[in-house]
């Protein structure tokens, strides 16, 4: 039994399509909804949630693989029920910033989660994907509503990835050899700034999309309102106020574990535009 987390989220999602695509399982999906959950025929459905530990033991039961989405309960406590539920093997979602921000808290958070799974005794696969591609969403209501896509650090070039390659090389890590005790730092096959990604939704879409490039304040007093200040400080950082070359950098990881190349921004936009009309 493969149990995926963060089932009805971005990697999630694609991860279990992945899977019953290549008739890996018997899969089962955890949700802390089950009414609202839609997975493919023959999924199964577990209903619980990361603050209720009593929730998933059910969900961890005959799991003998697991995809974790991790910072979304105690992730000391849900490594400890899995290990004790005999899971063999974890997937573990981490973030490439552990490695280019190091000094940043949602980092720290996030090499901890890897140094709890690494001394779990468990087999584990880590991925540290860069920025998804789906973040673009951010200005999904914007762009609806026909008004102006305001934006900080507007010509910062990041290899963003498509949250399908994150699922094609956690299907991978789950079904296939030779990827226990690896960690894949995970990037899209091309550098591309904001500026850039508004204009291939405006040609997707067929017409202009008011743009502005905004100073890292007034971003700032914005995103606070949903982050919080420090998390809004930690995305500004990442997406364009302290990049540094290793966050910059192409990396090859996904033809590598998949054999297929890493799909362009364009590629999302022509499979997610129904969102920014
Ligand atoms: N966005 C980026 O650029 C980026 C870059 C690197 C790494 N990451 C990492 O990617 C991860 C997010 O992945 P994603 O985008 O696939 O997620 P997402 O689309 O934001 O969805 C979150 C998922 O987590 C589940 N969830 C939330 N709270 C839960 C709880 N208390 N108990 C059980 N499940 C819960 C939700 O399920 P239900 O609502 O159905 O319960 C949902 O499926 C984070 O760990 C983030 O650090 C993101």
């Amino acid at each position: 039994m493969i149990l995926v987390t963060g089932a009805t989220g971005n990697i999630g999602s694609a991860l279990l399509k992945e899977l019953h695509a290549c008739g890996a399982g018997p899969l089962r999906g955890l949700t802390r909804d089950a009414a609202r959950a839609s997975f493919p025929e023959g999924v199964e459905v577990s209903e619980g949630d990361f603050a209720d530990m009593a929730s998933l033991e059910p969900a961890l039961e005959g799991v003998r693989s697991l995809f974790l989405v991790s910072r979304m309960g105690s992730d000391a406590d849900i490594l400890d029920a899995a290990r004790q539920a005999d899971v063999a093997h974890v997937v573990l979602m981490s973030s490439i910033t552990v490695q280019t921000h190091p000094h940043l808290g949602p980092a720290r958070e996030n090499m901890a989660v890897e140094r709890l799974l690494k001394d779990s005794g468990m087999a584990w696969t880590v991925l540290r994907p860069t920025q998804f591609a789906s973040n673009a969403l951010w200005w999904a209501a914007s762009i609806r509503e026909h008004q102006t896509v305001r934006v900080p650090y507007a010509d910062t070039g990041l290899p963003t990835i498509h949250p399908a390659d994150i699922a094609a090389v956690a299907r991978v890590a789950l079904t296939e050899p030779g990827h226990q005790g690896q960690t894949y730092s995970l990037t899209g096959p091309e550098r591309v700034t904001a500026r850039q990604q508004v204009k291939v939704i405006a040609a997707a879409l067929g017409r202009e999309v008011p743009f502005a490039e905004i100073s890292r304040e007034e971003a700032h007093q914005h995103m606070s309102i949903f982050l919080g200040a420090e998390a809004a400080d930690a995305v500004l950082d990442v997406t364009g106020g302290d990049v540094n070359d290793e966050l910059l950098t192409v990396r090859d990881t996904v033809s590598r574990v998949t054999g297929s190349p890493a799909r362009p921004f364009h590629q999302w936009v022509s499979e997610n535009v129904s969102a920014f009309r």
